[in-house]
């Protein structure tokens, strides 16, 4: 009976902070995090009592890791998760290819080169990081925009349409034991990319090709908001026998807007067995990319918001 009460009250005790309630879950809550802010005391308390996975928000891309051909940097990826480590959260990688953010080299090559520097690009970043990294973002937003459903131009297209497939299995010879994801964003609802990109991770479970995860960026705003078949679409993607996960969250707004949309993002996560954690894209909303919006969990202060605003009226 002691022990029991013990376990109630520490239980409800540890669930004060978004990686503590997430792990009371079974489930992760991360940020992404720039390594030139890990010298900034307000962002790092932070950061250490809220959260229990960090992604770079830019320090693992292409021309971050490899701005020459051949040359491999580091140092501020390593920063990271070195972080990580000591501070027991775990890494997402976030981006082996993606059409942006690569090295002016890597633009100015095409075919069958291309194909080979993306595979040895693949090769040495997944293999630097081998048992250190929970889910690498293999391939990034791969999909056109609008109704077509089909693939993104980009150089890496042209080098063939197996090329996604071909990313996944060198990275998956690379870690065996990283998770390994497809991320894009205007897929959180379910519409003509959702049902490509689908598509690809049907294929790609029935024929043996190695995929664990999908990712769902995630940002949201007036113009983009959080859709309302959300949770049915993890869902179909969860019955594919992939894990979900939301990977870039942030919600432009305030107040109780901001706050119930959050909390149907959550619900969402939570009501997905598959649905192993939530990223946000940043901790205060002045780290934001889009920091006009204001669209992250703590103001420019490092203060938590609330979860209903206080009312004005007793
Ligand atoms: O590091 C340089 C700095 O030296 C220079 O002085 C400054 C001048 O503009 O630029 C700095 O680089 C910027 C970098 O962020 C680091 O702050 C780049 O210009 C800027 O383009 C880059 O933006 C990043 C963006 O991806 C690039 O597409 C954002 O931080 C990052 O949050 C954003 O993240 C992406 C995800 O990877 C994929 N999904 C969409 C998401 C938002 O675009």
């Amino acid at each position: 009976m002691f022990a029991a009460t013990v376990a109630v009250t520490s239980t409800a005790s540890a669930g004060t902070t978004l990686g503590t309630s997430a792990a009371e879950q079974g489930r992760y809550f991360g940020a992404a995090v720039a390594a030139n802010k890990l010298s900034d005391a307000t962002y790092v308390g932070i950061l250490n009592r809220e959260f229990n996975m960090v992604t770079p928000e830019n320090e693992m891309k292409w021309d971050a890791t490899e701005p020459s051909q051949g040359q491999f940097t580091y140092t501020n990826a390593d920063r990271i998760v070195s972080h990580a480590q000591t501070n027991g959260m775990r890494v997402r990688g976030h981006a082996l290819t993606w059409h942006s953010q690569q090295p002016g080299w890597a633009q100015n090559i095409s075919g069958s080169a291309l194909r080979q520097a993306m595979v040895n690009h693949i090769t040495q970043v997944v293999t630097h990081y081998r048992g250190k990294i929970y889910a690498w973002d293999v391939v990034n937003e791969a999909f056109a925009d609008g109704g077509s459903g089909g693939r993104r131009d980009s150089n890496l297209q042209r080098t063939g349409n197996d090329w996604i497939e071909v990313a996944f299995r060198t990275a998956r010879a690379a870690d065996p034991g990283a998770r390994l994801c497809y991320n894009d964003y205007n897929t959180d609802g379910q519409n003509a990319k959702s049902n490509a990109v689908y598509a690809v991770v049907q294929d790609f479970k029935a024929r043996g090709v190695p995929i664990d995860c999908v990712g769902f960026q995630s940002h949201f705003n007036t113009a983009s908001p959080v859709p309302g078949d959300y949770q049915a679409n993890l869902q179909r993607f969860a019955n594919l026998g992939v894990d979900v996960q939301i990977t870039e969250l942030d919600i432009e707004g305030s107040g109780t807007t901001q706050a119930d949309n959050y909390g149907r993002v959550v619900r969402a996560c939570l009501a997905v067995s598959r649905c192993t954690g939530i990223t946000v894209w940043g901790i205060r909303d002045t780290d934001s990319w889009r920091a006009s919006g204001t669209p992250l969990l703590f103001d420019g202060s490092g203060n938590k918001k609330p979860r209903t605003p206080r009312s004005s009226t007793p």
